[in-house]
């Protein structure tokens, strides 16, 4: 049977933020045989597709990260863009599947990197967006104090009023961010879940408290940096005060999927846990929808809906 497949795909690398020029609907023809399936074959009907941040650092000429590890490798001009998606199988012969979570980046990086103690105060950046919203809720069940810092009003409102933090401000509001963590962590931040980077975590780290942990999560702040600026950390804060800064990758907490599975489901069945949802429509919305998370446009999950 032949079939037409549509796919986004860049039009050239991106080396900063990213536009709708950028990307094209492509098509292609695909033979399919689905009686009988080869062995080698799974046929797969996608619905949901995820949208990923860090995919933008896999659409650059060059990136550390894209020879790092293989879901990260490099996306050249007119390919395919592979994707975390949820799809139905449609025919196969396989009896083997992989399965992915995206709230595992969470609940592993913040038990397993951060390992929080009841008491603690921790402070999340993007805290209203997938990964952060989820660290702030486990955070506030394991009985820490935790504050979130968002783009928006309207989000900062979210995160105090439904998701149950305890404070929330807007970094963009902001003209001094070590001056505003002072403010909003006058005994100093035992827990940093980082999810942005740049100037965010140099004002951390001067705010840190002794044998403080900072799970480095993500750098957005920095995927889509065309000055190049860097970090620059204070060696003195880390040494003295002890911190421990771990970065990680979801692959690495496969071990903790049962976990996080059954405990994340039984707290959202007992109204413990919200789950944040944004959803787009069509694959025509993903380079809009990609984009969108660069702007701070999304509240919790992004993903794109693409078929029933
Ligand atoms: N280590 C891993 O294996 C792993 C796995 C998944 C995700 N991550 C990382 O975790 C982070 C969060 O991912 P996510 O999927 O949960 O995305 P997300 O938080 O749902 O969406 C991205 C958010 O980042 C904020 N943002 C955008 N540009 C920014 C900038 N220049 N400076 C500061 N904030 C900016 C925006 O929110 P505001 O309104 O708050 O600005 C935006 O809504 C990303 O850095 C991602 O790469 C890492």
């Amino acid at each position: 049977m032949a079939v037409t497949n549509k796919y986004i795909a860049i039009k050239n690398f991106i080396n900063g933020v990213p536009k709708d020029s950028d990307f094209e609907l492509k098509t292609e023809s695909l033979s399919l045989s689905l009686e009988p399936v080869p062995s080698f074959l799974v046929i797969v009907k996608t619905l949901y597709l995820s949208i990923d941040p860090s995919q933008l650092n896999r659409m650059k000429e060059y990136s550390s990260s894209q020879k790092a590890i293989s879901f990260a490798t490099r996306i050249n001009p007119g390919e395919v863009i592979d994707s975390i998606g949820v799809g139905r199988v449609v025919a196969s012969n396989q009896t083997e599947f992989v399965k992915g979570f995206s709230g595992l980046t969470a609940y592993g990086g913040f038990f397993e990197v951060c390992k929080p103690k009841k008491g603690e105060r921790v402070f999340v950046s993007t805290a209203a967006g997938s990964v952060g919203n989820l660290v702030g809720q486990y955070a506030k069940l394991s009985g820490c104090f935790v504050v979130g810092c968002t783009g928006t009003d309207q989000k900062v409102e979210l995160l105090k009023e439904k998701l149950g933090f305890d404070d929330a401000f807007n970094y963009k509001k902001e003209p001094d961010l070590k001056l505003a963590l002072k403010r909003y962590f006058p005994d100093g931040i035992d827990i940093y879940f980082d999810n942005v980077g740049g100037e965010m975590l140099e004002a951390v780290v001067e705010n840190m408290n002794v044998q403080g942990r900072i799970a480095a999560c993500g750098a957005i702040s920095e995927y889509a940096n065309t000055r190049n600026k860097k970090v620059s950390l204070s060696l003195i804060d880390i040494i003295y005060k002890r911190i421990i800064i771990q970065g990680f990758l979801t692959p690495d907490l496969m071990n903790m999927s049962e976990d996080f599975i059954s405990a994340t489901s039984a707290h959202i069945c007992a109204g413990k846990i919200h789950v944040l949802e944004d959803v787009s429509f069509g694959l025509e919305s993903v380079p809009t929808a990609f984009i969108g998370i660069f702007r701070g446009d999304n509240i919790g999950k992004k993903i794109v809906k693409i078929s029933d």
